[in-house]
């Protein structure tokens, strides 16, 4: 495999965490082209670049996984993201991260998935959520596989009736509520993936400097693998070289359905988990 050097590795980190996690065709054109590989490899060689944004104060051990788009040809960075004295179940892996950069910034198609270990079931399972997950190409240190060949036999949305998929896009809403929050925050809302639920939810961080820090939830046919808007949010966070702690933090809003509301109380643990107080404005969709 490639060994890209320090200086490069530092020049890209901060390209990369300065898009928020995404690496547009632009720049994996230009490095193909530089080092004459194909885009596999390239994405496998990006890897160890993609586990430094790992936060993982729990277990040490940094994960770094890649998606990639044939189709749109730009890839998305993700690593795990750990919280502590919070729940271990609350942990965001790598792969799940990989994978909310991509739905977060428009992506509506995953090719491959380059990961720096094999994934584990959790992750198997959340990747089995994503639209023609069966097609996905997992690109591992020592081996290229499938999600089929992973997770033979699998439990799958549609084995709870459901026809839609992670990463589908839905209609626009053309009806917008009055509500405190911003179009930006209602637009995540309405691209919330909660097919299980019912509970659509999103998560608005806004900071003094950095900008703004938008989470979805994205449900999972099996569950516990679902993430919750505000770990969304804190993992796109960690992919632009930030923590709630190393920012100051102007307002942190959620924003759920009236009807099933679920994640106030995943909110506030994660919250708790940091030394900082923070604050979480609630508000509803009706
Ligand atoms: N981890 C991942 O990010 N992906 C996997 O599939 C394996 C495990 C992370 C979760 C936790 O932060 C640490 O590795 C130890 O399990
Ligand atoms: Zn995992």
């Amino acid at each position: 495999m490639l060994t890209i050097s320090k200086e490069l590795e530092q020049e890209l980190q901060q390209k990369i965490q300065s898009n928020s996690g995404v690496i547009p065709k632009t720049l994996l054109d230009s490095l193909m082209a530089k080092f004459d590989i194909e885009i596999k490899q390239l994405l496998q060689s990006l890897l160890p670049i993609a586990a430094r944004f790992s936060i993982a104060p729990i277990s040490n051990f940094n994960v770094g996984a890649i998606a990639y788009s044939s189709d749109s040809e730009c890839a998305y960075i993700g690593s795990n993201l750990e919280f502590n004295h919070a729940a271990l179940c609350l942990v965001v892996h790598a792969e799940q991260s990989a994978i909310n950069t991509a739905w977060l910034n428009g992506e509506t198609h995953i090719s491959h998935i380059a990961i720096t270990d094999a994934p584990c079931g959790h992750c198997r399972q959340f990747i089995n959520e994503v639209k023609l997950s069966e097609q996905i190409e997992i690109l591992l240190p020592n081996t290229n596989t499938s999600l089929s060949e992973l997770l033979p036999h699998s439990f799958g949305p549609a084995d709870l009736g459901n026809e839609t998929r992670l990463l589908d896009v839905s209609a626009p809403k053309t009806t917008v509520p009055k509500l405190p929050i911003s179009s930006e925050l209602l637009k995540h809302y309405h691209a919330s993936y909660a097919p299980y639920s019912g509970n659509k939810s999103a998560v608005e961080i806004v900071t003094a400097q950095h900008g703004n820090f938008y989470g979805r939830c994205a449900e999972n046919v099996a569950y516990n693998p679902s993430l919750s808007p505000l770990q969304s949010a804190l993992s796109q966070m960690a992919l632009s070289g930030l923590s709630l702690d190393k920012v100051e933090v102007v307002e942190i809003t959620l924003v759920e359905t009236e009807q099933y509301k679920n994640q106030s109380g995943v909110a506030d643990v994660v919250l708790e988990s940091f030394t900082g107080k923070y604050e979480i404005k609630k508000a509803y969709v009706s």
